[in-house]
């Protein structure tokens, strides 16, 4: 008689936890990446999106932007200004859709933009992309969440969405 209760309700369990994964995956938007594109690690200026002067945000139609960076130790390169200063800021309206493009040339690196849904793994050799809509406005803090040698906690970053 009790056996039957707690295979009910172990069913119960097992059914909600997949509508949970489900909801996360299909409504919140926090499914993996669909497509990686390889690249070579040594040379990631041959990649057109990895050239130094294509660095950093770019918007391609009206309210869509992309962002091109490159990762290191312990750097994330952004490009830079027209003062030749390394940006470390990526400035963006709020509800635009942002496509962020990002390799290493060294080592694996995290790209997790705090307080958003971006949060991406970048292995040598390959090419992580996300798009998202920055629905919110404030400054989120670019945050390497790979343990990738001394200086990983300086590898740092900020998008503003205004
Ligand atoms: Cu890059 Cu930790």
């Amino acid at each position: 008689k009790y056996e039957k209760i707690w295979l009910v309700f172990g069913m119960a369990s097992l059914v909600l936890f997949l509508l949970i994964i489900g909801f996360a995956a299909f409504w919140k938007g926090t499914h993996p990446q669909s497509h990686i594109e390889t690249i070579d690690p040594q040379n990631v200026e041959a990649h057109d999106a990895f050239k130094p002067e294509n660095l950093g945000i770019r918007e391609v139609a009206d309210g869509k932007y992309i962002v091109n960076i490159v990762a290191s130790a312990f750097n994330y390169d952004f490009g830079k200004d027209t003062e030749g200063t390394a940006i470390k800021t990526i400035r963006v309206p709020k509800g635009s859709t942002v496509l962020y493009q990002i390799t290493t040339k060294d080592v694996v690196h995290g790209f997790q933009v705090a307080g958003t849904n971006v949060n991406m793994m970048v292995e040598p050799g390959h090419i992580s992309r996300y798009e998202t809509v920055m629905k919110n406005a404030g400054e989120f803090t670019i945050v390497c969440n790979e343990y990738c040698g001394i200086g990983h906690h300086q590898m740092y970053g900020t998008v503003e969405v205004y």
